[in-house]
């Protein structure tokens, strides 16, 4: 994977910058199963500016999907949206009817589904999968074919791809179509889940350039999602760590991989490759997110933490601003670069 600190990754902290496109506060959603009620996101909090790119890391079923898909009101049959406000260009999105709902979906905010490879209809080509969006605008004929060829130009496929059904292309490629169908009518933000979690490495890396020209060249925002920390490393002006349905952490990218203040953010950071570390000293951290039917008292984290003291599993940590844009939910924040240096040591993570 990319080096996360190499010299031409170096991020700027965009967040004081440039004003908010989407603002998410306290956000919940909830599945109904047969065990009961699972609060999959659970008071999330979060911002992603105009023309920035926000990474959205947390490891499997910690509600980022769930948190996104509420965004655009896709979301499971099961599912509710019990609490918060989320603002997007200044109308609040959850109080939007299906129909309003419909207008903001594809033309403000378009989304490229985690698996978006295999999304693809198999039966049909190219040409008609991408007309088929562009409908949506009144496009057809001659300009939608036009059109077409010119989204396929600007995610670097040919214009032979048109005619191509999804199984004749690679994965690469097929991942590059699902952009393209993102950005057929022109979205202020395109939410992409897991868009490269299938690659190999090389091709990982060259979906990342395109997605983060096209966003540079297109003034987009972009929300990432990965449980990846070294892809929103390699290209995200801003990360939000979540952790079992809430926001643990969020900052620039400089300041989170540079410092971390939460010890799932540093366990992250030593769980995937970067620069400093040969992978063979990559430390997993050990056990897995709690099942959110019954989240653990206090932080969530602490099951797992090592720096876990008591307050930890009765009181729990609110997210707080630890310096200018950067937040972190942990009651040792202040300890951070202590907990930095212990972090590092892989006996720290040995439990
Ligand atoms: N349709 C569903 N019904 C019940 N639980 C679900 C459903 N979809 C997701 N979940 C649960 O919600 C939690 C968050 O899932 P998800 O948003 O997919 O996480 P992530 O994208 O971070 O992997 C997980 O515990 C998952 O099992
Ligand atoms: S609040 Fe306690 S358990 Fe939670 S991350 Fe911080 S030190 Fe660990
Ligand atoms: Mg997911």
């Amino acid at each position: 994977m990319p080096d996360l600190l190499a010299p031409e990754n170096a991020h700027t902290p965009l967040r004081h910058a440039v004003p908010a496109l989407l603002s998410v506060r306290d956000l919940r959603v909830s599945y109904r199963t047969g065990r009961g009620i699972a609060h999959a996101v659970d008071g999330a909090s979060f911002d992603v500016g105009q023309a920035e790119m926000v990474g959205l890391v947390g490891e499997s079923g910690c509600g980022k999907t769930t948190a996104a898909r509420s965004l655009t009101g896709v979301m499971a049959g099961n599912a509710s949206v019990t609490g918060g406000n989320v603002t997007f260009t200044g109308q609040n999105l959850l109080a939007l009817d299906k129909q309003a709902m419909r207008a903001v979906r594809w033309k403000q905010i378009a989304f490229v589904p985690q698996s978006a490879m295999n999304s693809l209809d198999p039966v049909y080509r190219v040409e008609r999968q991408i007309k088929e969006v562009l409908i949506r605008n009144g496009l057809r004929g001659r300009p939608a074919r036009a059109r077409a060829l010119a989204l396929l130009d600007m995610v670097g496929l040919e214009p032979s791809v048109l005619a191509a059904f999804p199984h004749q292309l690679s994965g690469g490629m097929r991942q590059r179509v699902a952009i393209a169908l993102a950005l057929a009518l022109d979205p202020l933000l395109v939410i992409a889940d897991e868009p490269v979690t299938a690659l190999d490495v090389i091709v990982q890396r060259e979906v990342l350039d395109t997605l983060r020209d096209l966003q540079k060249r297109l003034h987009l925002s972009v929300i990432m999602i990965t449980h990846d920390i070294s892809v929103v490393a390699y290209c995200c002006d801003s990360i939000v760590v979540m952790y079992a349905g809430q926001v643990v952490e969020s900052g620039p990218s400089s300041a989170l991989l540079g410092a971390a203040a939460h010890p799932y953010t540093m366990g992250l950071c030593n769980a995937f490759p970067d620069l400093e570390r040969a992978a063979d000293l990559l430390v997993p951290i050990q056990g897995s997110p709690p099942d959110l039917h019954e989240p653990p008292a206090g932080c969530r984290f602490a099951p797992r933490c090592p720096f876990a003291v008591t307050r930890c599993t009765v009181q729990v940590p609110p997210l707080v601003e630890i310096e200018p844009g950067h937040k972190a939910a942990c009651w040792r924040s202040a300890e951070a670069g202590i907990l930095r240096q212990r972090a590092m040591e892989a006996t720290t993570w040995m439990r």
